[in-house]
């Protein structure tokens, strides 16, 4: 039996309507909190949004959890950020086109400063989909000087840098106090091969790409030992004619998979011990959250993960994974 106290998972997509009621009560069955990206269409530019799409989460995700809100970045004035501050977590910045639903993200990055130092004064934190235009294996290392160049003008602006998936991303993370980064399951077990390298897998096609088997290794290391890296599946559902189709939706639906298979990494890697600073102790740290009191117990029994949950294939459709949540 593996006890988890109070996991959080740090980066999510629980969309709207039907699929927010189809998916969120995954996420809020084995979280006590997590943190919900703003990317919906029109995106979570507004206090008033930001309420009832936090009502309309917790109308399906029951009472043991706490959704975590964000605001889309944009320019925001210091009234509306203030305003804002108690009722979020931090502002998602997404670069224009760079993922789904980003359309409405930044083109021109030198138009943050005045929205950053604002969030520097308030003490917002800044997520960041990190990635900028380039070659697709190097979106994420053309960002970086970026990230490095915030981190450096913003001392105490915490910024995470959400789903990290290179050795330079991780590399990053010591040169700035300031800087976190959340690591996602996937990037921790698969590489672009397992995308690409045989038949093409749709269902493990998502931004940033997964990369090589070093940068795997480096997310690793971080995700048992760095003590500013911490758990967000990035678990991003999209209906199956949505993924099994000429243009494929990025994005993996991990949420009913994400602690068992992250139980199954620990103990490969002979750190389950290490679980529960990665899934939650660091991101408490990181935001100064006290999250609602809730044990999730892990037993070792073998399942095997459905094809489907209604319209959507989860990652790891049909494998047996050898630990599973206790009801
Ligand atoms: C996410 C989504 O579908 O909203 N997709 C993804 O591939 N991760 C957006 C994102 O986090 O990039
Ligand atoms: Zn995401």
């Amino acid at each position: 039996m593996l006890i988890l106290h109070s996991p959080l998972d740090m980066h999510v997509h629980l969309r709207q309507g039907d699929m927010l009621a189809l998916v969120a009560p995954h996420t809020a069955r084995d979280f006590a909190a997590a943190v919900v990206m703003p990317n919906l269409t029109p995106p979570v530019t507004s206090l008033p949004q930001v309420l009832a799409y936090r009502e309309e989460i917790l109308r399906v995700a029951g009472e043991s959890f706490s959704p975590l809100m964000t605001l889309f970045f944009k320019s925001y004035s210091r009234a509306e950020l203030l305003a804002a501050r108690p009722h979020i977590i931090g502002l998602k910045l997404y670069p224009a086109g760079m993922t789904t639903n980003s359309e409405a993200g930044l083109a021109d990055m030198r138009q943050a400063h005045e929205t950053l130092a604002i969030m520097e004064e308030l003490d917002i934190p800044l997520l960041i989909h990190g990635e900028g235009c380039g070659f697709v294996m190097d979106r994420e290392a053309v960002f970086l000087p970026v990230v490095a160049e915030w981190a450096r003008s913003f001392p105490r602006l915490r910024i995470v840098l959400e789903h990290v998936t290179t050795c330079a991303g991780v590399e990053l993370l010591d040169r700035f106090d300031n800087l976190f980064a959340t690591v996602t399951l996937h990037h921790l077990l698969i590489t672009l091969d397992d995308v690409l390298g045989g038949l093409m897998r749709p269902h493990l096609f998502c931004k940033p790409v997964a990369k090589r088997p070093e940068d795997r290794d480096a997310l690793r290391q971080a995700a048992l030992h760095h003590p500013r890296a911490f758990f967000g599946s990035d678990t991003a559902p999209h209906p199956i004619t949505a993924k099994e189709a000429p243009g494929c939706a990025a994005g993996i639906f991990s949420a009913p998979v994400a602690l068992p298979a992250l139980a199954g990494l620990f103990e490969e890697l002979d750190a389950l011990d290490l679980l529960q600073a990665f899934v939650s102790d660091r991101a408490c740290a990181t935001y100064g959250l006290t999250p609602m009191a809730r044990e999730v117990r892990l037993e070792r029994r073998a399942w095997t993960v459905p094809e489907r949950f209604g319209s959507v294939v989860p990652y790891l459709a049909g494998q047996t994974l050898t630990w599973r949540v206790v009801d």
